[in-house]
């Protein structure tokens, strides 16, 4: 049987670095504590012609370029985001104009931070399916619009960017396993509200707007146990353990997630592809722009096994091993 295979990446970060002594001028907190608790040290923050879609069309471009694929030959466009910069048309429609895939569909999909893992799993079922179809898969945030920049428990968080692969069929490598689920029951241990979406019956004094609201610690706890099971469980059912996985490339939540996370799983550190430090959490892009800097920086190499792992908003999670 064919498989999926991501035969281009690319990416794309706004040009502004906010630090954390710049966020030290915004809200009571310090380079110390951000640091200390989440690893980050910087994050990026879009700005004029920096729309979501724009960053997204770009880093799509490079992909495809990296892919040497053109824009015209893509069957499907797929944006995973939770920040699209409007409702309707979707992100993916915009991306799709901004880079000519004329006989490309295209649409938007929200799994939270796990968006870009419920997208290349969608896409891999498609070209399954229809091994002549050629997909671009793209993670892409501006969550910058969507924090509170007056909430110290959450802007020091995320910050914004967009990753893309392109997947085409091959017959021997690719992805070959996925686990994806949620539990919706506890959407509102993270989530953000929409103004277009405000139902007077739903209305709660305690909501403060569309922005990202977030039980920390909650969140902590049930991210590191979520993965750290699903990572277990995909390895058990294919036959391998920690030691055969080349590079663990997991959604960038923050540093501390990670290391409980490698510490459950005894992953060792040089298999840990982290760059969260840069971009803080950029959500759905977090995993494609991570695999796009892993791929240029010459970390993966041909019969490579990637794996890949999120959790985010819905809860939602998951986990996708690749034959690179
Ligand atoms: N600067 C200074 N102090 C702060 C800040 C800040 N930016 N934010 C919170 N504090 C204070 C709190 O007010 C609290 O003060 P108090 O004790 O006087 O009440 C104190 O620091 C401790 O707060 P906690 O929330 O208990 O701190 P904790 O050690 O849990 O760290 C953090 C908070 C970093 C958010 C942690 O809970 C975490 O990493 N959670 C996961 C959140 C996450 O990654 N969300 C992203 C989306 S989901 C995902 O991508 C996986």
């Amino acid at each position: 049987m064919h498989k999926a295979r991501i035969c281009g990446t690319g990416s794309c970060l706004p040009d502004r670095v906010l630090s954390n002594t710049d966020l030290e001028q915004m809200v009571d907190t310090s380079d110390e504590w951000i640091t200390s608790r989440t690893g980050i040290r910087t994050r990026r923050i879009a700005g004029a012609g920096e729309q979501n879609y724009q960053l997204a069309a770009k880093a799509a471009a490079r992909a495809l370029e990296s892919a040497n694929i053109s824009a015209m030959e893509l069957d499907m466009v797929l944006v995973a985001t939770m920040s699209p910069h409007m409702i309707m048309p979707s992100c993916a429609c915009f991306v799709q104009a901004e880079i000519g895939a004329e006989n490309a569909f295209a649409f938007d999909l929200n799994a939270a931070c796990s968006g870009f893992l419920y997208g290349l799993d969608l896409a891999e079922k498609y070209i399954v399916a229809k091994p002549a179809m050629k997909i671009l898969v793209i993670g892409s945030e501006t969550l910058s619009t969507r924090v509170n920049w007056e909430d110290r428990n959450t802007c020091i968080l995320f910050g914004d960017g967009a990753g893309a692969c392109v997947l085409e069929s091959s017959p021997k490598r690719g992805i070959l396993d996925s686990s994806l689920h949620a539990d919706g029951k506890l959407w509102n241990l993270l989530y953000m509200d929409s103004p277009a979406s405000r139902n007077p019956e739903l209305a709660d004094p305690e909501r403060k707007g569309c922005f990202i609201q977030m039980s920390g610690r909650d969140v902590f706890k049930y991210a590191v146990r979520a993965m750290e099971n699903t990572v277990t469980n995909l390895l058990d059912r294919n036959g391998l353990s920690v030691d055969d996985v080349s590079l663990f490339i997991p959604h960038q939540a923050n540093v501390r997630i990670l290391g409980k996370l490698m510490e459950r799983l005894g992953m060792e550190d040089e298999k840990v592809f982290i760059n969260v430090n840069k971009y803080g959490n950029t959500s759905a892009a977090s995993i494609p722009i991570a695999l796009d800097e892993a791929c240029r920086e010459g970390r993966i190499n041909d019969g490579d096994l990637i794996l890949f792992c999120s959790f985010g908003g819905g809860f939602t999670w998951g986990s996708m091993l690749l034959h690179w």
